[in-house]
């Protein structure tokens, strides 16, 4: 399947975050034509091109602003996600590094379409790199007359705030993210209400992706056909996918939606050499892991699904047969552990368990009961915790478990490191094996 070069196709142009180097190649054009347009006709327009979020649930993009209840008094804010942190994932960064006018043009055209005047950009803090590149392009588009008031005389006002998190994942979570931009400590809030009525401010608001928005000035500019010739059904258009782990070429590689693994692992220049696949995962730390059983199965939303995962964020990472499952496992909950904010109980304290007991199996120590009880304890969190950091949390280890059981078998009966002190470190660990 070739590649589809579309918010990537021009990033050999080293002007093209500049709004000069980003109209030389047709930016802005789809902006011209939206403010023609109803913005009904542009929500309408985005739903059936069935675009789906890229942020990692795949919620569908047009029916997500259509929630936004109109003529309601009330004011509507667009707050893009930008806050990208999921271990593995990175794409948003590349993208508002090369291509920020895409975002910022994409955030125009959904403002005017769901009829905000405010947009915000939430941007991961530990990249100041994108949050200048971004901030710049806001200052550049509204010196070209394309934010502020009366943009290109429809009466249209839109302004944008680029705002810098602090440095923790749980706000990227949608409601977490929504009080920090309030200037509370970022925890998620009970849903519903949903953002799109009740968000911002207590007002109705759009939350979308990076790459989700970007899509926008394309599907404006090209339509629903030529968006649709792209992907499945389900799963229409492309994706950019970011290929790390052991291959010879990580990087971008944007491709229609159904691509496989195998074909990306061919783009980033195979396995590097003399290794073989051991495991992978389609979009990030929190999707169950694949092997190499794995890589001829399409990867869209539905086939990803019926194969026992989640696309994610679309950013496999691939790891050779040098890498210990138990270890891998193992630092990734170290992260949710870290993390985890601390608001629901299953979460926090399951985090903690779950990583105390790892960390003995790495070290030698445990039972090939505790094995068994740790799916149960990951069963305990999942589904029960107020937000899905908790499901995330609970997902590396079971799906390691279905593939690598002999391996975290044997890794609790050899090589015991008599340093570690399970006991001293984790006390609860032995009930766990209760
Ligand atoms: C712990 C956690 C972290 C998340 N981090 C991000 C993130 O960095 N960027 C993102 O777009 N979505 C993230 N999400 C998903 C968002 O809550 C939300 O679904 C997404 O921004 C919606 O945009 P989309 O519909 O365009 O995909 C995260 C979710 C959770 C539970
Ligand atoms: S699941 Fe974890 S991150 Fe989410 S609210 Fe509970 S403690 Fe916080």
């Amino acid at each position: 399947m070739p590649l589809t070069p579309v918010i990537t196709e021009h990033w050999d142009d080293p002007e093209l975050f500049t709004i000069s180097g980003y109209r030389r190649h047709g930016g802005y054009r789809a902006l011209e034509s939206a403010l023609t347009r109803d913005p009904d006709a542009l929500i309408s327009l985005v739903k059936d091109s069935g675009l789906r979020g890229r942020g990692g649930a795949g919620f569908p993009t047009g029916l997500k602003w259509s929630f936004v209840p109109q003529n309601d008094g009330k004011p509507h804010y667009l707050v893009v996600n930008a806050d990208e942190s999921e271990p593995g994932a990175c794409k948003d960064i590349p993208i508002m590094l090369a291509n920020p006018h895409a975002l910022v043009e994409g955030v125009i055209i959904t403002s005017y379409a769901i009829r905000a005047k405010h947009a915000f950009i939430y941007i991961r803090g530990e990249v100041p790199e994108a949050i200048r590149r971004v901030a710049n392009a806001v200052r550049e588009a509204r010196e070209a007359g394309y934010l502020g008031t009366d943009i290109r005389g429809t009466g249209f006002d839109l302004d944008v705030v680029v705002h810098a998190g602090a440095g923790a994942y749980i706000c990227g979570e949608e409601t977490a993210l929504l009080d920090s931009l309030e200037g509370f400590r970022g925890q998620p809030r009970l849903k519903p209400p949903f953002p799109a009525v009740a968000g911002l401010y207590a007002s109705p608001t759009v939350i979308n992706n990076v790459e989700t928005i970007c899509n926008i000035p394309y599907i404006v500019d090209r339509g629903v056909d030529w968006f649709r010739q792209f992907g499945t059904e389900k799963s229409p258009g492309f994706k950019v996918f970011a290929v790390s782990g052991h291959v010879n070429r990580p990087g971008i590689y944007e491709a229609p939606l159904g691509i496989t693994m195998r074909e990306l692992l061919d783009y980033a220049g195979g396995m590097r050499d003399g290794h073989q696949v051991k495991f992978w995962l389609p979009g990030g730390s929190s999707v169950p892991m694949l092997t190499a059983d794995h890589l001829d199965i399409p990867m869209t939303y539905e086939d990803m699904a019926a194969a026992g995962t989640m696309l994610g964020t679309g950013t496999p990472m691939i790891f050779d047969e040098t890498v210990s499952v138990v270890k891998a496992v193992t630092r990734w909950l170290e992260f949710y552990k870290h993390e985890s904010c601390g608001k629901c109980t299953p979460c926090r304290e399951g985090t903690y368990w779950i990583t105390g007991t790892l960390e003995k199996f790495e070290h030698g120590h445990g039972t090939e009961q505790e094995v068994e009880t740790l799916v149960e304890l990951c069963g305990q969190i999942m589904g029960r915790s107020f937000c899905a950091l908790g499901d995330a949390a609970a997902t590396p280890y079971p799906a390691a478990l279905k593939y690598f059981r002999d391996e975290f078998v044997a890794a609790t009966t050899t090589s015991a490191d008599d340093q570690f002190d399970p006991v001293a470190s984790y006390v609860f660990a032995g009930a766990v094996a209760r």
